[in-house]
């Protein structure tokens, strides 16, 4: 365990042409809400250019990588994972306890499907994670329990390296080049 533990996502497969939004968007969301890399099916490898533009223009840390073998990330890992899935135990039931082990200095590897995700990764899974037990998307499920995970204070993370820096306004759009 390091002092700084790391949080990585795994997206599990990619339909290409169907997916590339979300799985553009799941990228976007772990970089937006305080995961520390992403990891792409490899079929997704072009995705992996666009999130990097978004990193390069509006700041990072943060990280993208392809793998052709997802199922070697899961046995490989070496702390937690977490899988969302609407078949899984309710966030609000367990989040205090990812949370504390994370807080403890334990990596978490944030694993979320597209298609169906096989049973040996519910197996895998040091958690399966509920965001509601309804059908909605990998989107919505990471960024709800990245915020629960880190009550809101990636809200308020500073970026480095930044081209770009939109200035918040009531109306209107104002970015800065940095
Ligand atoms: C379109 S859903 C696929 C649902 C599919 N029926 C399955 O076997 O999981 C894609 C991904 O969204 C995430 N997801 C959807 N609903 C969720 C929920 N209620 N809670 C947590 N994650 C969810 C899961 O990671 C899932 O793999």
């Amino acid at each position: 365990m390091q002092d700084s533990p790391e949080i990585a996502v795994l997206r599990l497969g990619h339909r290409p042409g169907r997916d590339e939004r979300m799985t553009t968007h799941v990228g976007l969301t772990a970089r937006a809400l305080g995961a520390d890399r992403v990891l792409l099916a490899q079929g997704a490898a072009d995705r992996r250019t666009t999130i990097e533009n978004v990193t390069d223009g509006f700041g990072g840390p943060f990280e993208v990588e392809t793998t052709d073998e997802p199922n070697r990330v899961l046995c490989e890992w070496q702390a937690r994972i977490v899988h969302l899935t609407m078949y899984g135990l309710p966030v609000q039931e367990v989040e205090t306890e990812i949370r504390s082990q994370f807080e403890d200095g334990m990596d978490l590897l944030v694993v979320v499907g597209a298609e169906k995700v096989q049973w040996d990764v519910y197996e895998a899974a040091d958690w399966n994670v509920a965001v509601t037990n309804q059908p909605h998307s990998e989107v919505a499920s990471l960024a709800v329990f990245l915020d629960r995970l880190f009550e809101g204070d990636e809200l308020d993370r500073e970026w480095e390296d930044a081209d770009r820096v939109v200035v918040p306004q009531a109306e209107g759009k104002r970015i800065e080049e940095q």
